[in-house]
């Protein structure tokens, strides 16, 4: 017999199209509990009722999941190994790169590869794809407007040559828009699209269980090319990686055995 948190979930999967079953429940009940408290709302059915309605809501409940928080240029040092090492290689033995953003949420990801690629390797031809699960934050990543904190890291050059201020806001080109594809998508879910050179996932499973990431890392492997590269955030390390037939060639790069 499901509980009431287990019922709270299914609702939300059939209302919002967000399956937090695979997530760890703990964390994820105790800061939906605490928003709930902070809303005066002790029952499901009401909270669930609120995110149906006000979209305000539906944002506050993410970004306290802290489910979409992102920026340009995250976690600088390892952009720089990825355009100083991981692409060069990469280019060497494709030729042409197809990258997929994976849980990109408002684009800065895939933006910055755009930025990176269009830049670095100006030559090679790259097509990038970037998914997330959540609809709201694909219509924001193709709005491309963005607060002084989501550009903060990202090289000045790339400020001034890709945005034009608006108010407190900075607007992206079209140049770079026009070069990511979005896609709603869920990872513990739909299915994967093959042969990537690259693939990024970074900050997304953080609150996946442990089965659903072992599974995810084994998705990714099929999806990759032989000698393709997965790219993961600054804390999510493959206990599995040798089992599932990864190389570690640098900290976060999980390379396919050829
Ligand atoms: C914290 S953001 C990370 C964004 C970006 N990758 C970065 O590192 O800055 C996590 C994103 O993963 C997405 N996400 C969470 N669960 C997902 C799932 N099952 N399938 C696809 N995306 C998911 C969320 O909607 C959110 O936009």
């Amino acid at each position: 017999m499901p509980d009431a948190y287990e019922l709270f979930l299914n609702d939300l999967r059939r209302a919002k199209g967000l399956d937090l079953t695979g997530y760890k429940r703990p964390q994820m009940e105790r800061r939906i509990n605490s928003l709930m408290r902070s809303l005066k709302i002790d029952d499901y059915k009401t909270y669930l009722n609120l995110l149906e309605k006000e979209i305000q809501h539906w944002r506050k409940f993410l970004d306290t999941l802290t489910i979409n928080v992102s920026e340009f240029y995250r976690n600088p040092a390892q952009w720089e190994i990825l355009q100083e090492k991981i692409l060069p290689e990469l280019i060497g033995r494709s030729g042409s790169l197809k990258i997929w953003s994976a849980g990109c949420s408002t684009g800065e990801e895939p933006y910055t590869l755009a930025m990176v690629a269009l830049n670095r390797f100006p030559n090679v031809h790259f097509s990038l794809l970037a998914t997330d699960v959540d609809n709201e934050v694909i219509n924001r990543a193709k709005t491309g407007l963005y607060s002084d904190k989501a550009v903060a890291n990202l090289p000045r050059a790339y400020l001034v040559k890709y945005f034009t201020k608006e108010g407190n806001s900075f607007r992206l080109s079209d140049e770079i828009k026009n070069k990511v594809r979005f896609m709603k998508h869920n990872l513990l879910r739909d299915a994967f699209d093959r042969y990537f050179d690259l693939i990024l996932c970074r900050n997304v499973v953080i609150y996946f269980t442990e089965e659903s990431k072992a599974e995810l890392y084994r998705k990714f492997y099929s999806a990759l090319k032989p000698g393709g590269v997965l790219f993961t955030g600054s804390t999510e390390q493959i206990f599995q990686a040798r089992e599932i037939g990864y190389n570690l060639i640098s900290s976060f790069f999980y390379k396919r055995g050829e």
